[in-house]
C-alpha cells in the first residue's frame, strides 16, 4: 500500500470471462499484473459485457466469470491490494460507452486490426444466438449481418473501461495494444475539446507478448483448442506436452534438430528457470544427440513445477467458493464508487449536467 495521501497511479486492465486461463495469458500478461500490484493500484475487470458471442448461453458467462476469478486468485493477484470488477455490475461502463460512441467514427473501429481480424474468425465461425430465432431450424448463421452490434463496438466499450478508473497503464496481451491506441487518441480529443479529465494510457505487452500454442499455431488460443491451462493438472499437461508440435523436418534422435521457432524450445525459454539446463538441451538437439521425448518430458517437469504451487492456491479457493464472491463483491463496489465519481466529472464536462445550479 502506498503511504497515507500519496495517490499512486492506476492500472485498468481485463479478460473476457470465457474460460480457464492458460500459460499463454500467463507469460503476455497476468506476470506483469502479479508485478505491479504494489506500485500501481490496480483495477482487475471481468468483462461480461464483452460476450456477445456467447450470449446464447449466459451460463457458461457466470460460471466463466467464476473461474477467471478463481484463477487470478491461484496465481497470487491480492484482492486486498487490487480491485476484481465484475463489469456489468458497474453499469456506468455503459453509460461512458454511449458517450464516446459520439466521438468514434465507423472508419476508426473499421481500421482496428484486431477487431477485423475477430469479425473474419466470428463469421467463419458463425453466429448460434440467431439459431433459435429462424424458425427453430438447427442452423448456424454464417454472414456478417448476425454478428451482433455490440461486438462492432466492444472496442469503445474498453476505451471506456480503461478511461472509467483514469488509467496510467494497461498491462496486456500484444492483440490488444490497437485497443490502447485508441483510447489515448480518444482520451486526447476528449481532454482537447472538453477540458483534462482523462490520463493517456500507456499499454505494456509482457515478456513473451505472444504464446504458441501446442499445435504450433502462432497464438494459444482457447478457440483454437491449443492451450495448457492454468489449472490443468499433472498428467494433463504431460499429455498435453508429450504431443507438442515440434520440429516436423527431425525423423530421428540422430537428425540434427531446429531448436528456433520450435514450440517446445519456446515453452522451455519462457517457463524452465533452469537456463543451464536448457542450453544444454538445445546444444544436444540442435547435434543430433537427443530425442523429443527427452526434452518434452524435461518440458512437463518444468511446466508442473511452475504450476503446482497456482493448483494448491487453486485447490483452496474451489473448496472456499464465498471468498472468491467476497473479493469479486469488494472490488467491484469500489470500481463502482471511482465509476460515479468519474461519470459527474464527464457530465459536467459534456455539459449534460442540466439541473445543477
Ligand atoms: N478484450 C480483452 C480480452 O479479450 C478484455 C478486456 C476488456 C480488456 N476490457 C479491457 C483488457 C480493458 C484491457 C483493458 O482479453
Amino acid at each position: 500500500m502506498g503511504e497515507a495521501g500519496e495517490e499512486r497511479q492506476r492500472i485498468l486492465t481485463g479478460v473476457r470471462p470465457t474460460g480457464a486461463l492458460h500459460l499463454g495469458h500467463y507469460a503476455g500478461a497476468l506476470e506483469n499484473w502479479l508485478r505491479l500490484q504494489d506500485e500501481y493500484e490496480c483495477f482487475f475487470l471481468i468483462a461480461d459485457y464483452q460476450v456477445s458471442d456467447h450470449a446464447d448461453d449466459i451460463e457458461r458467462v457466470r460460471e466463466g466469470v467464476i473461474e477467471v476469478a478463481t484463477d487470478w486468485l491461484a496465481v497470487g493477484l491480492d484482492p486486498e491490494r487490487s480491485h476484481f470488477v465484475i463489469e456489468s455490475l458497474v453499469p456506468e461502463h455503459a453509460e461512458l460507452t454511449t458517450l464516446l460512441s459520439w466521438f468514434i467514427g465507423l472508419g476508426r473501429l473499421e481500421r482496428n486490426p484486431t477487431l477485423k481480424a475477430e469479425m473474419e474468425e466470428l463469421e467463419e465461425r458463425g453466429m448460434s444466438f440467431e439459431e433459435a430465432e429462424r424458425d427453430g431450424k438447427r442452423q448456424v448463421v454464417r454472414e456478417r449481418g448476425a454478428v451482433p452490434v455490440a461486438f462492432f463496438t466492444y472496442p469503445i466499450m474498453q476505451v471506456a473501461n480503461i478511461l472509467m478508473p483514469r488509467a496510467h497503464l494497461v498491462p496486456v496481451g500484444e492483440d490488444q495494444m490497437p485497443h490502447i491506441e485508441m483510447t489515448r487518441e480518444v482520451a486526447r480529443r476528449f481532454n482537447r475539446r472538453f477540458g483534462y479529465v482523462f490520463p493517456e494510457p500507456d499499454g505494456l505487452v509482457g515478456r513473451v507478448p505472444r504464446l504458441v500454442g501446442i499445435d504450433g499455431n502462432a497464438k494459444m488460443s482457447k478457440s483454437l483448442n491449443n492451450t495448457i491451462d492454468l489449472k490443468d493438472d499433472a498428467e494433463t499437461v504431460e499429455r498435453k506436452v508429450m504431443r507438442m508440435y515440434t520440429d516436423p523436418t527431425r525423423l530421428r534422435a540422430t537428425d540434427p534438430g531446429h531448436v528456433e521457432g520450435n514450440p517446445v524450445f519456446m515453452y522451455h525459454d519462457a517457463f524452465n528457470p533452469d537456463v543451464e539446463e536448457v542450453v544444454d538441451l538445445k546444444d544436444r538437439y540442435r547435434t543430433g544427440r537427443i530425442g523429443d521425448v527427452e526434452v518434452k518430458r524435461k518440458l512437463a517437469a518444468a511446466l508442473n513445477t511452475f504450476l503446482d504451487p497456482i493448483r494448491e492456491r487453486r485447490a483452496h479457493y474451489e473448496s472456499n467458493p464465498a471468498e472468491v464472491r467476497a473479493a469479486l463483491a469488494r472490488g467491484t463496489e469500489h470500481a463502482r464508487t471511482v465509476a460515479q465519481h468519474t461519470m459527474v466529472d464527464v457530465r459536467s464536462a459534456l455539459g449534460l449536467n442540466y439541473l445543477d445550479g
